[in-house]
């Protein structure tokens, strides 16, 4: 089987398709084994999800060396800060069953409160994720759902540049400012809810081109991602979608079909945004 992978700025190698966790997963590994089983190696995870136990135990289970995997994990927006990044990563660690991660990113830039102070935290935050990554504890460090403002802030007084930002991305919200910007600065965009949690799946433009070329429309929405340079992290709780969604190799969207799905109005959004309270949709 060939390997489809982005490569980081700093060289290390991250697997084109990753595995979403959110709410795939509580305490029961199950679904996590069955994403192995289904030839996943890069699984996506945070502190929030309340499931590292669960992937460190589907990891383990599945007798595969630990370095074939790639796992992200990520460090919830109330805990930043120097000392209790170090403590958080720890645990995270911890849970997971590691002894190091491949990637670490700040979940997002700011707290609930957002009239609380985000960035000195998020640089506090990021000194210690540095030293972390000095210290060959993380293989890469970045960023989640940081807009251009939160990175330029970030990168102000900081010395390694983000080389991830994960960021809601699909069909209908592609997020074009901040996307255009990390890309320019190297820094590799990951998609979150590429399929907009199943929200745009019914989108008739989505379903007519997905006819033309003979996949799903989970499966266009992923290959659209990728042919963006952005990585997707499809979530599924079925083996045969799992698999569905890491078949998206065989085809190529052509180049007024990825106008046409840039351009798409407003569709999907989650209603979640780092400088506003969450919006009813
Ligand atoms: N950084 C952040 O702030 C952030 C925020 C949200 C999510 N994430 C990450 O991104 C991952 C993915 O996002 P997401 O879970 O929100 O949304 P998603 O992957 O866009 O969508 C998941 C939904 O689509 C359905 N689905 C999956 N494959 C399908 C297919 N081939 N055909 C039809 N339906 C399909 C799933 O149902 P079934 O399970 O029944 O298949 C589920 O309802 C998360 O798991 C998490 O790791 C990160």
């Amino acid at each position: 089987m060939t390997r489809h992978t982005f490569t980081l700025a700093n060289g290390v190698e991250i697997p084109a398709v990753g595995f979403g966790t959110y709410k795939a997963v509580s305490q029961d590994e199950k679904v996590v084994s069955e994403a192995i089983a289904q030839g996943y190696r890069h699984l996506d995870t945070a502190a929030f999800y309340k499931n590292e136990e669960a992937v460190g135990k589907a990891v383990r289970e599945s007798g595969i060396d630990r370095k074939e995997f790639f796992i992200t994990s990520k460090i919830w927006r109330e805990c930043l800060g120097y000392e209790s990044a170090l403590r958080e990563f720890g645990e995270s660690c911890r849970k997971l069953g590691t002894d190091y991660l491949d990637l670490y990113l700040i979940h997002w830039p700011r707290p609930f409160d957002l009239k609380a102070d985000w960035k000195e935290p998020d640089r506090e935050t990021w000194r210690a994720m540095e030293e972390l990554y000095r210290s060959g504890k993380i293989r890469a460090i970045g960023v989640s759902n940081f807009l251009p403002h939160h990175l330029n802030e970030l990168m102000e007084q900081t010395s390694i540049i983000p080389l991830v930002n994960q960021l809601e991305f699909h069909p209908g919200y592609i997020q074009k400012a901040a996307v255009d910007f990390s890309q320019r600065l190297g820094i590799q965009v990951e998609a979150w809810s590429p399929m907009g949690r199943a929200r745009v799946l019914e989108e008739p433009v989505l379903k007519e081109m997905a006819e033309k070329y003979e996949v799903s429309v989970a499966q266009l929405c992923i290959r659209f991602a990728l042919q963006c340079g952005v990585l997707p992290l499809p979530k599924s709780s079925s083996p045969e979608r799992m698999r569905q969604n890491m078949d998206v190799f065989g085809f190529e969207i052509e180049e007024n079909d990825m106008h046409c799905l840039m351009t798409l109005p407003p569709i999907g959004w989650s209603g979640e945004h780092p400088d506003r309270d969450r919006v009813k949709i």
